[in-house]
């Protein structure tokens, strides 16, 4: 593993407590940040990986709430802002997908998709902003996908959400650049998680199939990447697609 110095950072991680967020929110711990782990309400699943962390005292807390929820993000934050509490890493990671062709997809799904992985995206990153342009410092990474480069049979809703996030990530990374914010994207190929794991087995030794590297990807292996485009020393990377797919393309 890198070795990374975190101590006196603190990082709000949204989709922290699963799968690649998860991932990171270890990650950033064991290089001594302190780190918030937002989910959307899978309480059990929140509380085991907070048992597994082990971490010191305050080092580690959960946040409940539903990111595409304006109101409650904005709460969340005054929250932070009450305890004069700063942030200085922001990893988008919280996503979901409800997959179907578009000549079957439910409105509701396509609106679900769209307002959680990038609605979402954008109110995170721009409250986050708000306050890392006070400080003139902070390093936003957002996840998306090459589903949003290349397109997926069934996935209309998701790589939209997807592309969408690299665009928002570019525009956004213009606005911030001379505040000392970087602002990048980082698009895992397939990625051991819940996140695939209900899919039929066919369709993972296809995917597998696809991959150059005939293997999926460890959420470790993205969390190192994130970890380094969080470091100080990452400050010339801002605006970026980092792809970590085992070769996908
Ligand atoms: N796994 C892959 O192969 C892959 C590939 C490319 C990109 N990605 C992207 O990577 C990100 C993470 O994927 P993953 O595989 O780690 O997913 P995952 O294992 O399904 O974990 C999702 C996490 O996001 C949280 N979440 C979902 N909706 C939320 C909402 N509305 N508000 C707050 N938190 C919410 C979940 O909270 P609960 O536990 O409470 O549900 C959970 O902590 C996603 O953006 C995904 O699109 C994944």
């Amino acid at each position: 593993m890198i070795h990374f110095d975190f101590h006196d950072r603190t990082a709000i991680v949204t989709g922290g407590t699963r799968g690649i967020g998860a991932a990171v929110t270890a990650a950033l711990l064991a290089a001594g940040a302190r780190v918030i782990a937002v989910y959307a309400g899978n309480h059990d699943a929140a509380k085991a990986f907070q048992e597994q962390c082990q971490a010191g005292d305050g080092q580690l807390e959960l946040a409940c709430f539903n990111v595409a929820n304006y109101q409650a993000a904005e709460a969340f934050f005054r929250r932070l802002d009450d305890q004069n509490r700063q942030i200085d890493i922001l990893v988008n990671s919280a996503g979901i997908r409800r997959d179907a062709i578009v000549a079957m997809m439910p409105e509701q799904d396509w609106r679900q998709v769209l307002d959680v992985n990038l609605t979402g995206a954008f109110i995170m990153a721009k409250l986050a902003v708000m306050r890392m342009s006070r400080k003139r410092y902070g390093r936003i990474i957002n996840i998306t996908s090459p589903s949003g480069r290349i397109g997926f049979e069934g996935q209309a809703n998701y790589a939209a959400s997807k592309a969408g996030q690299v665009a928002f990530t570019k525009s956004l990374a213009k606005e911030v650049a001379r505040r000392n914010i970087t602002v990048n994207c980082i698009s895992p190929g397939f990625i051991d998680t819940d996140f695939i794991s209900a899919l039929p087995e066919e369709q993972l030794a296809a995917y597998r199939e696809m991959i150059p590297k005939k293997r999926f990807g460890k959420a470790e292996e993205v969390a190192q990447a994130i970890l380094f485009l969080a470091t100080e020393e990452a400050d010339y990377i801002t605006g970026a697609v980092l792809e970590i797919s085992g070769g996908l393309s």
